[in-house]
């Protein structure tokens, strides 16, 4: 498949969305050379900016799509109108394949509408009803849906370095597959990595800073110093936190990873950010807090112990009890009002409501929650357009 340069792209996207706070030139895809996304950890905060001000150019244009095409509801209506249109042939004749073989609702969804809104085709697959339930590798998978010419992968998978064990195979590097020996003229498909265990979730990452930019007027720049972030909860288990430290570190934020010491340990300052075992007493150094479930399922489960169905019991040693868990570091309104006033609250979801975080916040006006799913989009149409547009190396 022919490679694609992105420069028309941006011309259309300048056009029809105007410039954005640092103008129509500050928009430039030069610092991208990724075919695929597969974590944030090592990235420059230059490549970090030129993800996000790409965001930022979509965000614009779905949000004036959604206040020109919403009234137009009802009235006859075709293929992408209004502000989308410019970018609706980004991916046309593009196939995206998503290969979940964990559960998502929004990074699924989230994916299918930002490979959509920039004209690509997407097919499902899961591990139910695949071949993967007969046995089959992740990196066996991706190769033969590759085989087929999709142009990107999107994989969710529960082993950590899931991703990068699919690039590695379909770049022939694999000793398993000495005859698909790399060629430099072949383009081989973009992998973009949408959860892979505890190692990174990259999109969620970008997604969560975008919504850290926006609330704190960062958007010219995504300069985020002088910010402090928590993250709070089952951090060593979240691919999440992962990709927070490692983006928001590298674009100037300070991070501090909170929960007891079996959910959040020392050694996690390795990844350049703070541990404090105490949530009441960072609660007033921080300007946002992102709130992470109990991942009991990344939880190492004793034999016989049913690993399904214990969303809200302690399915391991790990912590004593959920009601203990909570009485120190469940966010409530509380420890929202110790915050600094202008504090938000961040949860990638799925929310255990009552656990690690109370309604009365979720719904509250400094919960971002809404806020982090709407800027999903924009972001995974940036991560998509970027990649599969990368040049050949
Ligand atoms: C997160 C995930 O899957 O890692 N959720 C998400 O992608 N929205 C966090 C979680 O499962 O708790």
């Amino acid at each position: 498949m022919p490679a694609r340069t992105s420069s028309s792209t941006v011309a259309d996207v300048n056009a029809a969305g105007g410039p954005g706070p640092l103008g129509a030139g500050s928009l430039t895809s030069a610092a991208w050379r990724h075919a695929h996304l597969l974590q944030l950890g090592g990235l420059s905060d230059a490549e970090l900016r030129t993800v996000l001000f790409r965001a930022r150019q979509y965000a614009g244009l779905l949000r004036e799509a959604d206040r020109v095409v919403r009234p137009m509801i009802g009235v006859e209506q075709t293929g992408s109108v209004g502000p989308l249109e410019a970018v609706s042939s980004e991916l046309r004749g593009r196939v995206i394949a998503n290969l979940f073989f964990e559960d998502s609702t929004r990074t699924r969804v989230s994916f299918t509408v930002a490979a959509r809104r920039l004209g690509a085709e997407v097919i499902d697959l899961t591990s139910v009803g695949s071949s993967v339930s007969k046995g089959e590798t992740v990196g066996d998978t991706a190769a033969n849906v590759s085989a087929m010419g999709v142009d990107g992968l999107v994989i969710r998978h529960r082993s950590s370095g899931a991703c990068h064990l699919v690039v590695r195979t379909l770049a022939g590097d694999s000793e398993a597959m000495p005859e698909r020996r790399r060629d430099p003229g072949r383009r081989i498909c973009s992998v973009i990595n949408a959860g892979d265990g505890r190692h990174e979730h990259p999109t969620q990452g970008l997604l969560d800073i975008f919504t850290l930019a926006e609330s704190f007027e960062r958007l010219g720049t995504f300069d985020l110093s002088g910010l402090t972030v928590g993250i709070v909860g089952d951090v060593g288990s979240s691919r999440v936190a992962r990709s927070d430290i490692a983006g928001m570190t590298a674009l100037g934020a300070r991070v501090i990873c909170i929960g007891p010491p079996a959910l959040a340990p020392r050694s996690l300052t390795a990844l350049g950010c703070e541990v404090s075992h105490d949530l009441d007493a960072v609660l007033p150094e921080l300007d946002a807090l992102n709130v992470l479930r109990i991942q009991f399922e990344r939880h190492e489960v004793k034999p016989g112990e049913a690993k399904e169905n214990q969303p809200r019991t302690a399915s391991s040693n790990i912590i004593a009890s959920v009601r203990e868990y909570a009485e120190l570091y469940a966010v409530n309104a509380p420890r929202v009002q110790r915050m600094r006033p202008h504090a938000i609250v961040m949860h990638p979801g799925p929310i255990n409501r009552g656990v690690e975080l109370t309604a009365e916040v979720a719904d509250s006006r400094r919960s971002m929650v809404l806020r982090q799913v709407t800027h999903g989009v924009a972001v995974r149409m940036a991560v998509m357009s970027l990649c599969l547009n990368a040049p050949v190396s």
